[in-house]
């Protein structure tokens, strides 16, 4: 196994985080962007960070091979210790620890910066992304039920919360 190290993200890593975040864009089913992602897309995420978030990436030989970010939940005060947290990587590399190294990376910012309920969304049918999520101690809070409409289709999300 190629050894993964995860880091903060660059402004340099703004397309490999368009490739990696498209990919998933385009299989439908994970997220409710719906056009690709752009480099300038990937930028402006980047440098609209606020202060408590963060966006790690992984690579392995130097190549940026998946991403996760860190955002607030609400800027209202009384919601500060939560925030919401996302993994994408290459469908290619899926499965060989990487979302897990950076998973474990946005647990311990999120824990670093106050954060202590972490929030995340997944598409009810995504099982693979329920499973990895349930491994770092997520938990079903429910169903919303026809929240989401892609491609003509009714779509369910899951949401899932880590205290
Ligand atoms: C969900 C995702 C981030 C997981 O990343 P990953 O690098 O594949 O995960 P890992 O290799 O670290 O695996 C961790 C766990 O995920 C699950 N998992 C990963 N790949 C799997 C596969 N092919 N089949 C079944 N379970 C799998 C397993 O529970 C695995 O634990 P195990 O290794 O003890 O069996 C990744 O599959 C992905 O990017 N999917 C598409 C986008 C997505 O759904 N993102 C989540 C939206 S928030």
């Amino acid at each position: 196994m190629p050894i993964i190290s995860v880091r903060r993200a660059e402004k340099s890593d703004a397309s490999s985080i368009a490739a990696i975040y498209s990919e998933s864009i385009a299989a439908r089913d994970s997220t409710m962007d719906l056009d690709p992602f752009t480099h300038d897309d990937a930028l402006n995420l980047l440098c609209d960070l606020g202060q408590r978030e963060a966006i790690f990436v992984a690579e392995t030989d130097h190549q940026v091979l998946g991403w996760g970010n860190v955002k607030t939940y609400s800027t209202r005060p009384g919601y500060r210790v939560a925030c919401e947290t996302s993994v994408y990587v290459f469908r290619s590399h899926t499965g060989q620890g990487i979302g897990s190294s950076i998973q474990t990376s946005l647990i311990e910012h999120a824990k670093s910066q106050g954060f202590r309920h972490i929030v995340t969304k997944i598409w009810a049918e995504n099982e693979l992304s329920i499973a990895f999520h349930r491994q770092f101690g997520f938990s079903l809070v429910g169903i919303q039920n026809e929240i989401g409409e892609v491609d003509g289709k009714k779509k369910d999300i899951a949401i899932m919360q880590c205290l």
